[in-house]
Parts: C-alpha cells; sequence; structure tokens
C-alpha cells in the first residue's frame, strides 16, 4: 500500500490520521507500507510543501518516527536523488527507497546508483509560476511528457514550461481541469 503522510489540505489527511491508518493496515497484514505525500492540489513530489533546500527524503522523519509505531516493512518515496540520502533512509530504519520521478527520463536511474555511478543528469524541472496546482500540475505534466517521448524512442526534453501542459491535456481531455477527489466512501 501507498500511504500520504499528511495531504497538506485542511480537513484533510493529517499526520496523526495517517498514523492511525498505517496501524490498521499493518494489523491487517500488509506486506509493505510505501510512504509519499500530497495530492494533485498540493503535491509533495514537488517538494512545495517542504522548506526550501529538503531534499534528503521529503518524508524521512515521519518515516522513521512510524517505524517506531508499526511493525511492517516501510518504503519511502520523495525526494530521494542522491546514493548517501538513500542510504542515510536506510540507515535510519526504513527498509527501502522508491524512486520515481528520475525514472521518466533516466529508467535505468536506480541501476547506476547501486553500481557506484555518479547520481545521473536530470532534466530540468519546469520553470515555477508560484502557484501551487498549476506546478504540482505541470511537474505532472512534464514527466508524463517525458514518458511519451521515452515510449516514441525520443530523447528526454531537457526544459518544460507552462506549454508543457497543453499536450497534456490534449491527451487527457477534459478531464485535466476538472477538480477531482476521492472520498474514503467511493474507495469503500
Ligand atoms: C507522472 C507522475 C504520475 C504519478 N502518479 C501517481 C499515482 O498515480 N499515484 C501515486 O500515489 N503517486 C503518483 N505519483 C507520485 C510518485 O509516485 C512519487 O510519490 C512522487 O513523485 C515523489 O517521488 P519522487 O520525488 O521520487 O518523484 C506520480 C508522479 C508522477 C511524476
Amino acid at each position: 500500500m501507498k500511504l500520504n503522510s499528511t495531504d497538506f489540505q485542511r480537513g484533510g489527511l493529517s499526520i496523526e490520521d495517517s498514523f492511525d491508518v498505517a496501524s490498521a493496515l499493518g494489523g491487517a497484514g500488509i506486506d509493505l507500507l510505501e510512504i509519499s505525500g500530497g495530492n494533485y492540489a498540493m503535491p509533495a513530489m514537488e517538494g512545495v510543501a517542504h522548506p526550501a533546500g529538503t531534499t534528503s527524503g521529503y518524508f524521512l522523519d515521519y518515516a522513521v518516527e512510524l517505524g517506531r509505531r508499526v511493525e511492517t516493512p516501510l518504503m519511502l518515496t520523495g525526494g530521494l536523488r542522491t546514493r548517501a540520502d538513500m542510504e542515510g533512509a536506510l540507515a535510519r530504519g526504513i527498509d527501502m527507497v522508491g524512486i520515481a520521478r528520475p525514472m521518466a527520463s533516466v529508467p535505468d536511474y536506480p541501476a547506476r546508483i547501486l553500481a557506484g555511478e555518479p547520481e545521473p543528469t536530470l532534466p530540468r524541472d519546469p520553470r515555477r509560476t508560484g502557484y501551487r496546482p498549476i506546478d504540482g500540475y505541470l511537474q505532472l505534466a512534464a514527466h508524463n511528457d517525458q514518458l511519451h517521448r521515452m515510449a516514441h524512442g525520443l530523447a528526454p526534453k531537457n526544459s518544460a514550461g507552462l506549454s508543457t501542459a497543453v499536450p497534456a491535456i490534449a491527451r487527457t481531455g477534459r478531464a485535466a481541469l476538472r477538480q477531482a477527489r476521492t472520498t474514503a466512501a467511493e474507495v469503500v
């Protein structure tokens, strides 16, 4: 299961809520819990919800604290890029680390890290507009775009801006612009 530490939204999932959910999942016997955070309106994947310069695993402290409360093996995803940061997370008791966005342009990123190579250079992030939902959408759109390029045998693009959103919206259709939130009732 993948679990948000928090969705950073008023009335949304708080850190205490997610500790409760994690305990319940652990009690239900899941094999692995992946910790990340945010959602499409407040994407932690962009690092927007974190102090500038926090790169060594956005949710590391949370995951370490969670590890004290549950016995389920934990995986940490979000912002991990360097071998040192990944090893740092493992040294603090995290069982597994996850890498998402680098895979959209360097699919053998983990193999290179494991081989002891220097961290591969990644394309620049889309320029920020300062409006979080748009910046989050641009992050998604830019990485989606790289995946589509890879599928067509094209090299990754090294820059992404507002124009990145256009093909993404075209591909997704009107649903791309609709704000939606799945409720617990819908999931059940
Ligand atoms: C194009 C794209 C699609 C994603 N889709 C999902 C998703 O469907 N569900 C999910 O939990 N996380 C999704 N994520 C978030 C990633 O799984 C990951 O938690 C996040 O990018 C932080 O990890 P990173 O810093 O290594 O990228 C997506 C990320 C990207 C870039």
